[in-house]
């Protein structure tokens, strides 16, 4: 018989898990006004709200922090991590920050004026929010199928060349001071971008002569999928595959909170030593001194075994299983998401569950809600709450798409915690005809609503 799949580990700590009944579950949402930020998280019981600082560390992990040095300049925990960063991505300069918008923050301080453009394929919220905190424009340049979210294909988070193409004939150059690629890209799906489209990219750049920035928050993700899926690169390990990436990009910035699997921390890394140096001055300025910037001697120890290990096949081969297995689950239910399964989350097609529920009353949030009212999961809504309102017109802004994103953390549920987030969700879309009513807004912030915002059930 053939023996079947193991992970690569074994738990060594655990931390126990708080239950609750239905009645608790109603009543505590009732008090966070339905907004399921405004949980505590002792009244979740699986917690699929971000992968981000969520990870469980290794014991290496752990056993690096304790030879962290704190020295104020010049920490050898700051050279491990910067032979690290080189040795992986071929990176010569890095700043480190305390996580993933901090490094947006530090570059696009030197890269940025206002009425500039950023062409990417989806670009992450907090990078969208510096470009336009900056009154620059991220234009989007996803491909079209992204969209679909029955379509079945490899690489759909990958950049439509063409259309970015369309945008540096039209600006001059001195407007567009880079181009942002995010692997995985995280708003389409988790869904990953070819080493081809990424080169594609990376020749257009160069053509009209604009710096490549990779936003790598997922990074060794997407070289998982390149090696699983994509012709001529399933004989190279992942870091060969991570290496030729970079070779493609000028700049990186990274929220090492994913990949990285660290509780807190991520850097900017460039080629260009003069971009280095203008940068350097905002990381002091905003994060800390350039040999630690916004992060302890002891967390740059741990990130840089954190780097390591994640780029060995088995241990991504293990994440990527787990939410596979969420996504082969549903399909066996019948309940439809963001196809295929991405890296790090399964995307429930709201729209598709609640198909009588109007959008006026939150689709996704109402699903959202659901969830967690019948098992204690606590998702998180991409959709027209998240979208804010118009700027100009203060109306509601209502996207193509309703998903509600399952976050799977790295190493800390097991795969009868994902059977049981499979059964809750089947068990609502059973029963998703009785759920004709959704929720009205009664207090929301002028931007980012969605972290503070007060709900009502219609
Ligand atoms: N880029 C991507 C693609 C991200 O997914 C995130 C964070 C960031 C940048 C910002 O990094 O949080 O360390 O400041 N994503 C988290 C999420 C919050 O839940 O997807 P950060």
């Amino acid at each position: 018989m053939k023996l079947p799949y193991a992970e690569p580990y074994k738990i060594k700590m655990t931390e126990a898990i708080r239950t609750s009944t239905r009645e608790e579950r109603e009543t505590w949402i009732r008090e966070a006004h339905y907004n399921l930020f405004k949980l505590h998280a002792d009244q979740v019981t699986i917690d699929l709200l971000t992968d981000s600082g969520t990870g469980s560390m290794s014991d290496r992990q752990w056993a690096a922090m304790m030879t962290g040095d704190e020295s104020y300049a010049g920490a050898t925990s700051y050279f491990r991590l910067k032979e690290t960063i080189e040795r992986i991505f071929g990176m010569p300069y890095f700043l480190p920050t305390h996580q993933g918008r901090a490094a947006e923050n530090v570059i696009f301080s030197a890269l940025l004026k206002a009425g500039d453009i950023v062409p990417g394929n989806s670009h992450f919220d907090t990078t969208k929010g510096h470009i336009e905190f900056r009154k620059c424009h991220a234009v989007d340049c996803t491909i079209d199928a992204a969209a679909d979210t029955q379509l079945e294909i490899p690489f759909k988070g990958e950049m439509d060349t063409a259309k970015l193409e369309k945008i540096l004939k039209e600006n001059p150059r001195e407007k567009v001071p880079c181009v942002v690629l995010t692997i995985t890209n995280n708003t389409a799906g988790g869904q990953p971008v070819s080493m081809r489209n990424i080169r594609e990219t990376a020749e257009v750049c160069r053509r009209y002569g604009v710096p490549l920035l990779i936003d790598s928050a997922r990074f060794a993700e997407n070289a998982y999928f390149i090696k699983t899926r994509e012709e001529g690169y399933a004989d190279k390990s992942i870091k060969e595959i991570v290496r030729e990436i970079y070779t493609y990009a000028d700049i990186m910035t990274i929220s090492a909170k994913k990949d990285g699997v660290v509780n807190m921390g991520g850097f900017v890394a460039m080629r260009s030593e003069e971009l280095f140096r203008s940068a350097m001055m905002y990381n002091i300025m905003f994060e800390g001194y350039v040999t630690y910037g916004g992060m302890s001697g002891r967390d740059m120890d741990a990130l840089a075994v954190g780097l390591d290990e994640n780029t060995e096949f088995e241990q991504l081969d293990a994440r990527i299983r787990q939410v596979k297995l969420l996504g082969d689950l549903l399909d066996e239910y019948g309940v439809p998401y963001q196809r295929p399964a991405g890296g790090h989350a399964i995307f429930l097609d709201a729209k598709k569950i609640l198909t009588h529920l109007p959008k006026e009353q939150f689709i996704a949030q109402t699903l959202a809600i659901e969830l967690y009212v019948e098992a204690g999961i606590r998702g998180v809504e991409i959709g027209s709450i998240l979208a804010d309102r118009d700027p100009e017109t203060h109306e509601n802004r209502y996207p193509a798409l309703e998903l509600l994103r399952l976050a799977i953390p790295r190493r800390v549920y097991t795969d009868n915690h994902i059977r049981v987030i499979a059964a809750a969700c089947r068990n609502i879309y059973e029963r998703r005809e009785s759920i004709t009513t959704g929720y009205r807004i009664t207090f929301e912030a002028p931007i980012l609503r969605h972290f503070t915002v007060e709900l009502e059930k219609i």
